[in-house]
């Protein structure tokens, strides 16, 4: 793993969240694009969505776009594979008052076992406990995102961490806005990165982490939609969302994946 500044992550990652960061800065305020540290994005289809995402792809390495209806996937899929490029896809997943009403009974009926504690990152906390966070991350999959966005300094969220007896990260989640302010997509946050590590698995501790960060994004933040990506065979991550009221819907996370540029064929578990 590189540490590099605050960025986290393999060296293709990197890369790309770099080259992501500097196109952010140009097109942040056109409201097609939707952004939470990884890579940039449309928040919907648009009239040229191959077009749009296969030219941000080129440019970043990969790039999704979001809302995409499942039933157009294949004519999308074909023109972008006749254009030269790859593609990925991720379910996309989505709960609105039934993520916040699941995620309080969640924290009603569990709590966390008791060696663990919740942290929420931010500017205070040393970068070697980042670091360790990412690495669980990684270690299980997920691509993280920024250090920035973790600590919450950009793009408004929240990174908790529940660590152990010695101060080790155990388990992850995070939740960001991400869609353009004043478009229909405005409050609904990403929410996910989840990941615990493979010892402490099948103690509610993701559901947990997963509850109160959608709680938390609801009460704090006016969060009023969740949206997350799944892979088809991603059976407990599918599972863990449906129990906190984040379901499958008709669209996907449709990616497009220049793989010379990004250096691999898929962006994320
Ligand atoms: C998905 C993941 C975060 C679950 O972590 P966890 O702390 O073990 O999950 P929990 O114990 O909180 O389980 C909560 C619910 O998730 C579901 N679940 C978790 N693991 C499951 C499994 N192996 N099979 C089926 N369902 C599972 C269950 O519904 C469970 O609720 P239940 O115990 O009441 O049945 C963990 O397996 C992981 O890190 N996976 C790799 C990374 C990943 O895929 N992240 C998701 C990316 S979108």
């Amino acid at each position: 793993m590189t540490d590099d500044g605050e960025y986290y992550g393999s060296p293709e990652s990197v890369a790309a969240m770099k080259r992501s960061a500097a196109l952010w800065s140009l097109v942040r305020d056109d409201p097609r694009f939707a952004f939470y540290g990884r890579l940039v994005g449309l928040s919907q289809p648009v009239e040229n969505t191959a077009e749009v995402i296969g030219a941000l792809a080129r440019l970043q390495g990969g790039s999704p776009c979001y809302f995409f209806p499942k039933s157009e996937v294949p004519a999308l899929f074909s023109e972008l594979d006749r254009n030269g490029l790859s593609t990925d896809r991720h379910e996309h997943f989505f709960g609105d008052e039934t993520a916040y009403t699941a995620a309080k009974g969640v924290l009603s009926d569990y709590c966390l076992p008791s060696d663990l504690s919740v942290q929420r990152l931010d500017d205070a906390t040393p970068g070697r406990f980042v670091a360790d966070a990412v690495a669980l991350m990684e270690s299980c999959g997920v691509m993280p995102v920024p250090a920035a966005y973790l600590r919450g300094r950009q793009g408004r969220g929240l990174c908790l961490v529940a660590t152990d007896g010695d101060d080790k990260p155990v388990a992850v989640a995070t939740s960001i806005f991400m869609h353009p302010a004043g478009g229909p997509h405005a409050k609904t946050v990403f929410w996910g990165m989840l990941a615990t590590r493979p010892d402490r698995r099948g103690q509610k501790i993701a559901l947990i982490l997963g509850a109160q960060a959608i709680v938390h994004m609801w009460e704090q933040e006016g969060a009023r939609g969740f949206m997350t990506g799944v892979r088809q065979d991603n059976v407990s991550s599918a599972a863990l969302c449906n129990r906190l009221g984040v379901a499958d819907t008709e669209w996907t996370y449709a990616v497009c994946v220049d793989p010379q540029t990004l250096g691999r064929k898929s962006v994320t578990k």
